[in-house]
């Protein structure tokens, strides 16, 4: 597997497929994408893009709290975090994170927080996150819970 850097434009198609099945695939070009800040990773098997995952020096006021009030711009979002479905649970996942720790380090984060679908709160917490508050629900999607971790 390579992991490396990829466009906005270039996770779509497996954003589309794995985030957000069914819709147009404008949906799944996100007003971050724009920001300066923004940086993608992309899981490659033998050319194929089997994972994607999206992170902006964004701010959130649990994870804020949660980490005891770091400078705000050490906080970073994690967003858009899928593996092809035939390849879900074989560390596809694990191994973006691991990239993204190295990625974000290099750019000063010290805290990765989400908005983490109900359904992939067990992967989350396996990788270190804990849930902050309460579970809130977003329209066309389902539950969620906002997570934190401290970068290692
Ligand atoms: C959640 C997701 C990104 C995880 O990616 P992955 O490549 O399957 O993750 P990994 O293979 O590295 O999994 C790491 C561990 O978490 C477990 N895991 C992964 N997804 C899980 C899930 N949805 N529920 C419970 N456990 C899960 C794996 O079994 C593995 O456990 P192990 O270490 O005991 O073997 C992937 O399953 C996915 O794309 N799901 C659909 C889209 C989605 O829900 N994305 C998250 C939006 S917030």
């Amino acid at each position: 597997m390579e992991i490396r850097l990829v466009s906005a434009p270039e996770t779509y198609a497996l954003r589309n497929r794995v985030l957000r099945p069914g819709r147009p695939v404008e949906v799944v070009d996100y007003p971050q994408d724009r920001l300066e800040s923004a940086f993608h990773l992309g899981a490659f098997i033998d050319d194929e893009h089997v994972g994607t995952a999206s992170f902006y020096n964004l701010q959130n006021e649990l994870a804020l709290a949660a980490a005891e009030n770091p400078p705000a711009e050490e906080l970073w979002q994690l967003r858009g975090m899928g593996s092809a479905p035939e390849y879900q649970g074989r560390g596809i996942g694990t191994a973006m994170l691991e990239r993204a720790y190295f990625e974000l380090a290099a750019r000063g984060g010290t805290v990765l927080w989400c908005n983490a679908r109900v359904v992939a709160l067990e992967f989350y917490r396996k990788l270190g996150f804990l849930v902050l508050g309460d579970e809130f629900f977003v329209p066309d999607i389902g539950p969620h819970y906002v997570m934190w971790r401290l970068i290692p």
